[in-house]
């Protein structure tokens, strides 16, 4: 299985009595205090007690947010005792995350016990990757774990200047496992392959786009993001949110698209309905929009064909989520597939509805996610990526649902994409 993961990890080393460096993402959503997520922090827990039944003294760091300078409502604490909850024993918290405070509580650390540092990113030395800052944090550390997955693209002080100082550093089950389910499914899917790809913006998620419409047999495309496709096909989107800078990179995709579609047996979906509406809120009135039967000429005709107004979007209006057709044309390519990989959701899922769990734009979304986990009959192994494709996956309790969930929002569409990520770049080779 770990094919595809070439460093060492845990199980390489020696951890009796060892101080070792754990660095966590637990970049986790806060409000008042309150931990409205704790996904990051669950998914940390194999390595956890693993560091700890093999007698390892461990320190936790992480950041939270990003922070200017120390900033009360992103401190880690709610997080040491959370994890103290899920763990069922003391996390000491350390206020500081380096100096003599920090340096006195690592060394009174007995084996087994657990320290969570503050914040790493209260200090601007974290992001500059200084390295006499990394090497404050790395006083007095024999082994270097690295855990946060969500946040091995960074090239900051506690992901690539602290391993850099240290002999032993190397992975823990977290990184390996995501790094081995999402590599396995770019190099070597089981066919046919399909990518669903929404969210917000198209400007993030390009270079992943590209990537699939070189590798997939088919690229589904719903969301905010479809917009801009959609303007560059001269279509009329009314309000709906699209970033205009895109428009001719997005050009250049859809060639891409149109000459693999022409030479193979590829393809690729923009919606032809949508759900538009005037606000984005849950008492709003929604109209389902299909553009399918319009050419760029009728778009033209438009207001003096009234006939077809109920078949464009409104200027007032915005496109907040894909329609029934395009939803159902989706789910039957993901019933096709062998192998999915999703990343951002086909609509605005976080508004609420009144009286249904459904909330008004995210039937689109809900469509694809009954055809991913088996609701229609087939069910293929799909890999969910993206930050808020999560939370929505963690949120409806269907995570186990899915073959892999990555705890990754950057860091998984950088490794989707080929990139090196410093965090790991910086491990001990297996
Ligand atoms: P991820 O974090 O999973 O990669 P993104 O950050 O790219 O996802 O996008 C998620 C956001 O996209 C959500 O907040 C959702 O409301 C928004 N979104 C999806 N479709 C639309 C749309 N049609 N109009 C406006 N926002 C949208
Ligand atoms: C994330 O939430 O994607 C990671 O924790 C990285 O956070 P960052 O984008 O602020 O570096
Ligand atoms: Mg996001």
């Amino acid at each position: 299985m770990a094919e595809n993961f070439n460093k060492k990890t845990i199980r390489d080393v020696d951890l009796k009595d060892k101080l070792v460096f754990l660095r966590a993402d637990y970049n986790v959503p806060i409000e008042n205090g309150h931990i409205t997520s704790d996904l990051r922090i669950k998914q940390s827990l194999p390595t956890i007690n693993y560091l700890i039944e093999n007698g390892a003294r461990v320190v936790i760091c992480s950041h939270l947010g990003r922070p200017k300078g120390p900033e009360k409502a992103l401190s880690l604490r709610p997080v040491a005792e959370r994890l103290g909850q899920l763990l069922d024993q003391k996390v000491t918290f350390c206020e500081s995350t380096i100096g003599d405070e920090a340096n006195r509580l690592k060394k009174e650390l007995k084996s087994g016990e657990i320290l969570l540092l503050e914040n790493v990113r209260f200090y601007p030395e974290e992001k500059s990757n200084d390295n006499k800052f990394a090497k404050s944090l790395a006083e007095g550390i024999d082994i270097f774990v690295q855990d946060g997955f969500g946040v091995v693209h960074r090239a900051h002080a506690s992901t690539e200047a602290v391993p850099n100082l240290i002999e032993h550093k190397v992975a823990g089950f977290l990184l390996e496992t995501e790094v081995t389910k999402i590599l396995d499914v770019m190099q070597d899917p089981k066919r046919p392959l399909v990518a669903l790809i929404g969210g917000a913006k198209i400007s993030d998620k390009i270079e992943l786009i590209d990537k699939f419409i070189e590798i997939a047999d088919a690229v589904l495309i719903g969301g905010a993001m479809a917009n801009t496709f959609l303007k560059a096909q001269g279509r009329e989107i009314g309000d709906s949110l699209f970033e205009p800078d895109m428009i001719a990179e997005v050009k250049k995709i859809m060639d891409k698209a149109q000459d693999r579609v022409e030479s193979d047996k590829f393809v690729f979906y923009l919606p032809q309905d949508g759900v538009a509406s005037q606000k984005m809120d849950t008492y709003t009135t929604t109209r389902i929009v299909d553009w399918s039967a319009h050419s760029v000429a009728s778009i033209d005709s438009y207001p003096k064909n009234p006939a077809r107004i109920t078949n464009m979007v409104r200027d007032n209006e915005s496109i907040y989520d894909i329609g029934p057709f395009s939803g159902s044309f989706m789910a039957g390519v993901i019933q096709m597939a062998e192998t999915v990989v999703w990343n951002g959701a086909m609509g605005v899922t976080e508004v609420n509805a009144l009286h249904s769990p459904i909330g008004p734009f995210a039937h689109g979304t809900d469509l694809v996610v009954q055809a991913m986990t088996g609701e229609y009959g087939k069910k293929p192994t799909v890999i969910v990526g993206g930050g808020d494709t999560t939370g929505y996956v963690e949120n409806r309790g269907i995570i186990e649902l899915f073959d892999h969930v990555s705890t990754g929002g950057g860091a998984c569409l950088d490794l989707m994409v080929g990139k090196k990520l410093p965090g790991i770049e910086a491990l001990d080779k297996a």
